[in-house]
């Protein structure tokens, strides 16, 4: 039996081209980084209207990756509000650095710049705004505060691939290193991967340096060259031709991506307006291409086990970071990230739902809060 859309809370979406594009790599026999990775990091460059993108394996990496060539290391301090995916918080550890918990705007759950400035320390070396559910995150209020002190801005905008920040794509605003994730429930999938835009040709060098074992040269030089020289750290953290090709495949169908995505959204807001004890989480919905839809309700627990018995695919977004065990070192107290952990629901969000999907989970979800 076929399972309803809104059973589950996320899921990938096909255009149409992604088999085809895995099944000529896979014949082609090269699965590596190769000529399909490079032609996806075109792809991106002209799509986001910036100078390059590096490709690599996962959000994660872009991550650890973006910080590691910000000269981010063992000590350092990085700013990241507790309302984020644990991913986050473990490239700042990869990097040897330590996580800073901040608050977050309980209306966006995104970083504001008082939340900077109150978890400042003489240790900052970076901040990390996560991009909660698609929406651009500005800190230009502080901007020449941060470049006065020399704190680096690193973006996770795992969740925004496509936003827009003002005129422009997130990304091509030259004022942070920006990170997406390509993982199976973004907005563009690769199955899995991510990405970096650098902002120098020294950072992206040293970012292809690092994706592929810190050696020096290209694959395409490698492969005519009868040694090779590793310069410094390096991860296996290249995207596969294999992912790349997915990616390839999706790029072209993003304009649907983005309609479709702002129209389920816009019909949860319309419907949840009838709901008094339900409180929206506000993606900015005209400059945002919507990863998720999330709303804060009482008594959660209850509300997602009755959702969950119902069939409907609920999930947390997140449980707070300052609170796991792996972070505890790192613990202060975060008023409204711990109120907002108590409360967050997200309701099943992915392009297979049809607006009478997102009416059918808006009624149980009112019934369930009865
Ligand atoms: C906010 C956030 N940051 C980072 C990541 C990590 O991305 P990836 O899963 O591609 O490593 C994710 C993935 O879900 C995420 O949601």
């Amino acid at each position: 039996m076929a399972t309803a859309p809104y059973a589950q809370n996320a899921r990938p979406f096909l255009h149409g081209g992604e088999l085809e594009g895995v099944a000529e790599v896979l014949a082609g026999g090269q699965y590596g980084h190769g000529d399909i990775t490079e032609r996806f990091e075109q792809a991106l460059t002209s799509f986001l209207g910036v100078d390059d993108v590096v490709a690599v394996a996962s959000g994660t990496a872009a991550l650890h990756i973006a910080l590691a060539v910000t000269g981010i290391g063992h000590g350092d301090e990085v700013i990241v509000p507790s309302m984020t995916f644990c991913a986050t918080v473990q490239a700042i550890r990869a990097c040897g650095a330590q996580p800073r918990f901040a608050e977050v705007d309980p209306d966006t759950l995104c970083l504001r710049p008082q939340d900077v400035m109150e978890a400042l320390t003489p240790s900052t070396r970076a901040v990390l705004p996560v991009l909660y559910g698609g929406r651009a995150v500005d800190l230009s209020d502080i901007r020449y505060e941060l470049e006065q002190r020399k704190i680096a801005v690193v973006e996770d905008a795992a969740h925004a691939f496509g936003s827009y920040c003002g005129r422009v794509r997130i990304g091509a605003t030259n004022n942070a290193l920006t990170c997406f994730s390509f993982g199976p429930i973004k907005t563009l999938t690769c199955g899995q991967g991510g990405a970096l835009v650098p902002r120098d040709p020294e950072q992206a060098a040293h970012a292809r340096r690092m994706r592929l074992l810190g050696m020096a040269e290209s694959p395409s030089e490698r492969a005519r060259s009868a040694t090779y020289h590793v310069g410094g750290v390096g991860l296996r953290a290249h995207l596969s031709q294999i992912n790349a090709a997915i990616g390839l495949a999706q790029i072209a169908h993003f304009p649907s991506v983005e309609a479709q995505r702002k129209e389920l959204w816009r019909t949860y807001a319309a419907a949840l307006e009838d709901l008094p004890d339900v409180r929206l989480v506000d993606v900015d919905v005209d400059r945002s291409v919507p990863t998720l839809c999330a709303v804060r309700v009482p008594e959660r627990d209850r509300v997602f086990a009755a959702l969950q018995a119902r069939g409907i695919g609920v999930g947390t977004h997140y449980p707070p970071n300052h609170l796991q065990p792996a972070f505890r070192r790192w613990w202060r107290p975060l008023i409204a990230t711990e109120q907002i952990g108590e409360e967050i629901l997200t309701l099943p969000f992915h392009q297979k739902m049809t607006s009478h999907d997102a009416r059918l989970v808006t009624t149980a979800l009112r019934e369930a809060l009865r």
